[in-house]
């Protein structure tokens, strides 16, 4: 079958080396790509927020098949008009990506289940939001509503600094993802991720990720789109996916089906684990990045059959057909990120990597220029690597990071401590 990715960083990398790996799959277009998924893949150029566009390039394209990597195509409604034009995909409609898109549309739904959560209120006034945070004091966490491409969240150390955010975002900071404010309760505890696929009524795992969102060792510093992960997860014991998957993940979906939007694709719960308990601290409509890129390696062609399972209402009959092993991905960087960071820079050494199914550099932000690799965002390289222990996998991740040169570029020396 022609499959079509939707999306050009790390994560669809991945998602395009594993689910070429399956036999099924004769042609690979990832669009827009980068130059890591172009040695594997064709790259099309496509405005992926535009639906009639994509559907136009998948009927001039014979595609079978659409896997969509980042959220603001679904909640653009890319899958709906694939699903209306008969192109199976794999991705919920844009009403059920609310659960990403609107944070307070999932809090309403764990509410109508019971799903344990942060405590929650919502505000469209800057005024009632100051008065809720005066009156009941810090910790708090401050969100925008909507999508902010993972920057509408505040946690704030002081009172004013809280005023400054309930205020900025109603400024306009983040446009119209910051008319509605939800301000939540500060939990405590440890950060995991839970991935599942759903296709509208069973629910399958395919795994657990933590990931590394400070820039700076021993997770300090400031915020980042994700250094580093690793996958399984220790601290997501059997018996907290079982918890998670009773008291959060079903109910949430019965009620998404309930209310008329049943949730297709895979599904990503960010939990906070305290006391042997986990709670809900938001889901999203789409893998990881860079989460996606251990759970790929650990699943690898078996992705596809998985996805089409999950597209075709089979998911109740599948089965993931684990391997006991950790996988671990480092993300290098260009030097400045989150900040302001350079474009352009040579990255060498690239074609002397070692690479198969237990060592792969995953490009993010890279391009090809005269026939060099060039820098072109802030996460730029995923070495990624899978092993029969976490201290392996990452040690084979490092052997990778330290076989390419490129000196604008850094990456923390750290990851995985939290498990090792
Ligand atoms: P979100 O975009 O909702 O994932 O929030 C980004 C990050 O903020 C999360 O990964 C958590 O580290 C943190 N966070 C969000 N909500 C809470 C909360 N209610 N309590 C503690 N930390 C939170
Ligand atoms: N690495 C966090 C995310 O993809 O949202």
């Amino acid at each position: 079958m022609n499959i079509l990715v939707l999306g050009g960083g790390g994560r669809e990398h991945a998602l395009a080396w594993a689910i070429k790996q399956n036999p099924k799959c004769d042609r690979m277009i990832v669009a827009p790509g980068n130059a890591g998924i172009a040695q594997i893949a064709e790259c099309a150029t496509l405005n992926a927020e535009k639906p009639a566009l994509v559907v136009r390039f998948c009927e001039e394209n014979a595609v079978d098949f659409v896997v969509i990597g980042p959220e603001a195509p679904l909640a653009a409604g890319v899958g709906d008009a694939l699903r209306a034009a008969g192109i199976a995909c794999f991705g919920p409609s844009a009403a059920a990506a609310r659960l990403e898109a609107s944070k307070a549309f999932t809090k309403e739904i764990c509410d109508a289940v019971g799903a344990p959560t942060a405590g929650w209120a919502r505000f469209t006034d800057a005024a009632a939001a100051r008065s809720h945070v005066t009156e009941k004091g810090l910790p708090l966490v401050i969100k925008a509503d909507g999508l902010a491409a993972g920057k509408g969240v505040v946690i704030p150390q002081t009172l004013d600094e809280a005023l400054g955010a309930i205020d900025m975002m109603f400024d306009g900071a983040y446009g119209a993802a910051g008319a509605t404010v939800v301000i939540e309760e500060f939990m405590a505890g440890e950060e995991a991720s839970f991935f599942v696929l759903v296709d509208g009524e069973a629910v399958l795992p395919i795994g657990t990720a933590q990931d590394h969102k400070r820039v700076g060792e021993g997770d300090t510093g400031p915020n980042t789109g994700g250094m580093g992960a690793y996958s399984p997860a220790p601290v997501l014991t059997e018996s907290i996916q079982q918890q998670v998957l009773d008291e959060i993940i079903t109910p949430c979906m019965a009620e998404m089906a309930r209310r008329g939007m049943p949730y297709q694709g895979v599904l990503y719960a960010g939990l906070m684990i305290q006391d042997g308990r986990a709670r809900l601290v938001e889901y999203n409509v789409r893998f990881g990045d860079p989460e996606c890129q251990v759970l790929m390696m650990r699943l690898g062609a078996q992705v596809l059959d998985l996805m089409l399972a999950c597209a075709e209402g089979r998911l109740a009959k599948a089965r993931v057909n684990w391997a006991d092993d950790h996988a671990l991905t480092v993300v290098m960087a260009a030097r400045g990120y989150p900040g302001d960071y350079a474009k352009g820079s040579a990255i060498k050494g690239l074609e002397t990597l070692t690479e198969d199914s237990f060592n792969m550099m995953f490009h993010a932000g890279t391009r090809l220029e005269a026939g060099q690799v060039v820098a072109a965002g802030g996460r730029v390289l995923n070495a990624t690597a899978r092993a029969g222990t976490l201290a392996q996998a990452q040690a084979q991740a490092y052997a990778l990071v330290d076989a390419v040169d490129w000196p604008e570029g850094f990456c923390r020396r750290d990851i995985g401590w939290r498990a090792l």
